[in-house]
């Protein structure tokens, strides 16, 4: 972690303090794998979503040339900090202070796009600043779970449109403006009224593991899962969509698990049918997961099996 709250950094403090991680140095070998991903040829240009240390800019710059690389970077403190390391390291490169969610039309058309920051949806404006036949290479959190997160990797084509396919697990931190704040308040006002109750047909615990998670952030794209202490030890899990007013509450009762519904969306009724379809089909892994971006949407589907299958449509 390399910065804390938005503002807090190390040589701020002299021993641990607790905070909402806002910017870090990612993992080298996530920084490289995401780079052999990319696919990168001599002469390409990229653009870069979250310069964070600069490091990532760094090893694109060495492979590309400095003139090739642009990167963005929202926090202000954070981009001048990367530049001057990027400075250091020999690297002149652009570092542009601002929302990489809009891209950087200056410098565009990009060959390479790469996020190191979760989207929960490609933005348009990637598409349209990356050259046709190139590639968008970001984490996507449809939901913005901290985890059940894909890196997706789509080829533009000319008519606007991208396509692709989750290429495996990845987990980063959200895109500042797209965050979403986690769910706060009294958890037993807002599960008051439950209009129906029944006994669940899947573990709601299955929603811990990732391609589940993934799943069901296709499926219930508003919820979270929140899990809450009780007091005599047991755990009690929830899922909350605060926009739409849903729930669903679960609670062990001997020989499995009760949920109790309520709110205009059967969170649970959604989320279960597309965990039973995953099973049925033998529990494909995330790369199985296809994905279509046109300008007004997202499309997810796994080969040949209908019931897995989501069209997300912008507004
Ligand atoms: C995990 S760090 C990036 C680490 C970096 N790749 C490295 O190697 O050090 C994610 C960065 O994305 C930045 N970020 C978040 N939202 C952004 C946005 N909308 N536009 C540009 N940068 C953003 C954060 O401030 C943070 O510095």
């Amino acid at each position: 972690m390399t910065q804390l709250d938005g503002h807090l950094t190390a040589d701020q403090v002299a021993e641990p303090v607790p905070g909402v991680p806002t910017s870090s140095s990612t993992t080298p070998v996530t920084v490289v794998g995401m780079l052999e991903a990319l696919d990168v040829e001599d002469g390409h240009t990229a653009l870069e979503i979250g310069t964070g240390t600069g490091y990532s800019t760094a090893l694109m710059c060495h492979r590309l040339g400095e003139d090739n690389v642009t990167t963005i970077e929202v926090d202000p403190g954070v981009a001048a900090r990367a530049d001057a390391a990027l400075e250091a390291a020999g690297y002149s490169t652009w570092t542009v202070t601002g929302d990489g969610l809009l891209g950087h039309p200056r410098r565009a058309p990009y060959d390479r796009v790469i996020a190191t920051c979760a989207v929960r949806r490609i933005p348009h404006t990637w598409v349209r600043q990356t050259e046709p036949g190139g590639t968008i290479l970001t984490t996507l959190a449809p939901g913005f779970w901290a985890y059940g997160t894909g890196l997706a990797k789509v080829t533009v084509h000319d008519d606007g449109t991208a396509e692709g396919r989750i290429i495996g697990e990845s987990s980063f931190m959200q895109a500042r403006s797209q965050a979403v704040e986690p769910l706060a308040g009294d958890l037993s006002a807002r599960t008051a009224y439950a209009d129906s109750e029944r006994e669940a047909k899947v573990e709601p615990t299955l929603l811990e593991e990732w391609m589940p998670a993934f799943l069901a952030q296709l499926a219930a794209p508003g919820a979270q899962l929140v899990r809450a202490a009780q007091g005599d030890g047991t755990q009690r899990l929830y899922v909350f969509d605060a926009d739409r007013e849903s729930f669903a509450a679960f609670t062990e009762n001997g020989s499995g698990w009760t949920t109790r519904q309520g709110g205009p969306v059967a969170l649970w009724d959604d989320i279960e049918r597309t965990l039973i379809a995953w099973q049925d089909a033998d529990r494909p892994g995330i790369s199985a997961m296809r994905l279509r971006v046109t300008p007004s949407s997202h499309t997810y589907w796994i080969d040949g099996r209908p019931a897995l299958r989501w069209e997300h449509r912008l507004g």
